[in-house]
């Protein structure tokens, strides 16, 4: 075959979900292969898209036999060579729920050695999976035109809409125009009717300004304000500038913070330790619970995010924003005694030393509560507690990225005696 033809097509028996999108099945010589776009229990014909030594990644082409939870992708975009996007959008919103859960159930089981039963929860703030998404990052092209990445590729899919995007972030017209001039954009819209562009690209650039009240910030000058949207949840109004961590799904932020409040179980008084905290959203949260007889003490290493929760957490001296990164130093040392702890990491978790610093606090807080958006981190983080004395009191399962593999995790964790 030559290097230029394209590898023949291939008849595989699929079988389970693995993570990176794709299902397992082997190829005639014996080597896994990774499959993309197909589902459990289907028969399809499949082209390999690259070789590993021990694995290959293959794309399904065509149905030989499909799974009860196949439904037409609702958007043009998906499929394989488009996209990178989503990964399930060929899937029920149901049946996605079901992958996700047994996806998460497997790393706990291979990583952390538990055996859990999960359920994915769906969060108010999407239509069948659709229009949840009030982050939108796209590449531009060399004439400024906006795309998204193909999978495992730098290669622009170019694109006017996209049906998981939030209604705010199309109503900006970010998608259907060109930028020139600029690398990337993040178009941010909120319930609220704020809208944001956060663009990148040469130091000089001087792009046409986005129509109507759309805030525009390049290379994080504010060249058209506002420079930040605001969200409410529980009654509390959020301030949240560009390049500041937010959640993503238009339910996301209220879904957690109430599975936070139910997990902590805070109580007057307490001193609660909000890690990894953005914008404080826990914080502000449980500053309301504690009370001025208690303390919260949010910690977070982005200085714009820290000024923002200072901001938002400004009608509660109980609550100290600290700037600093989480290192086993600061937990081991840094943090008083606290009653409670809850830690939200970035996608690599909070890592093995920082774990076993928590686990270590003495005395111990009464719960440690660990959100996470990546079940393998979490899982490997969780082990290091479990192995300190701590048990694993709840972990609950949220659908905040519907068609994606992703999911979000709220774990409860208690000293074991
Ligand atoms: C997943 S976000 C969570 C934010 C917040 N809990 C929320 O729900 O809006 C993680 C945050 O941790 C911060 N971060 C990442 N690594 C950090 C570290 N080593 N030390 C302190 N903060 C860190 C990021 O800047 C980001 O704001």
């Amino acid at each position: 075959m030559a290097a230029t033809e394209p590898s023949p097509l291939l008849e595989l028996e699929v079988g389970a979900i693995a993570t990176g999108g794709g299902c397992v099945a082997h190829v005639p010589d014996g080597r896994v292969a990774f499959v993309r776009h197909c589902l459990p229990g289907e028969r399809v014909l499949a082209r390999i898209t690259s070789l590993g030594a021990s694995f290959v990644r293959a794309d399904a082409l065509e149905i030989l036999h499909s799974s009860e939870d196949r439904v037409s992708p609702p958007c043009p975009h998906a499929g394989p060579g488009h996209c990178g996007g989503c990964d399930f959008q060929h899937v029920s919103v149901a049946g996605q729920r079901r992958l996700k859960a047994a996806l998460v159930a497997e790393q706990l089981r291979r990583i952390a050695r538990v055996d859990h039963e999960v359920t994915v929860e769906p969060v108010a703030g999407d239509h069948e999976g659709l229009g949840w998404r009030t982050r939108v990052r796209v590449g531009l092209d060399a004439e400024g035109r906006p795309g998204f990445r193909r999978h495992r590729s730098h290669e622009l899919e170019l694109v006017s809409g996209c049906p998981i995007a939030h209604p705010g972030v199309l109503a900006t017209g970010a998608l259907g125009r060109t930028w020139e001039g600029l690398d990337e954009l993040e178009v941010v819209a909120t319930d609220g009717g704020d809208a944001l562009i956060a663009a990148s690209g040469p130091k000089r650039a001087d792009p046409a300004l986005p129509e109507g009240a759309t805030g525009f910030v390049v290379n994080g000058q504010v060249r058209q304000p506002p420079g930040a949207v605001h969200v409410t949840v529980d009654g509390y109004r959020f301030r949240v500038s560009a390049g500041v961590f937010w959640q993503v799904h238009a339910g996301a932020a209220a879904a957690l913070a109430g599975a936070v409040r139910d997990a902590l179980g805070a109580r007057a008084g307490d001193h609660v330790i909000d890690l990894y905290a953005g914008a404080g959203l826990f914080s502000v949260l449980a500053a309301d619970v504690v009370g001025r007889s208690g303390s919260v003490l949010a910690v977070e290493r982005n200085a714009r995010a820290c000024t923002d929760a200072r901001h938002n957490a400004r009608h509660a001296p109980h609550v100290q924003v600290r700037r600093s990164s989480v290192t086993p130093t600061l937990v081991s040392q840094g943090l008083g005694e606290p009653d409670l702890v809850v830690l939200d990491p970035s996608r690599e978790g909070a890592g093995r030393a920082v774990s076993a610093a928590l686990a270590g606090l003495r005395p111990a807080p009464r719960r440690i509560v660990y959100v996470a958006c990546d079940p393998s981190s979490f899982s490997r983080d969780l082990r290091v507690l479990l192995d300190a004395g701590w048990a694993l009191e709840s972990l609950r399962a949220f659908d905040i990225f519907p068609m994606t593999e992703h999911i979000e995790l709220v774990a409860a964790l208690v000293p074991a005696d």
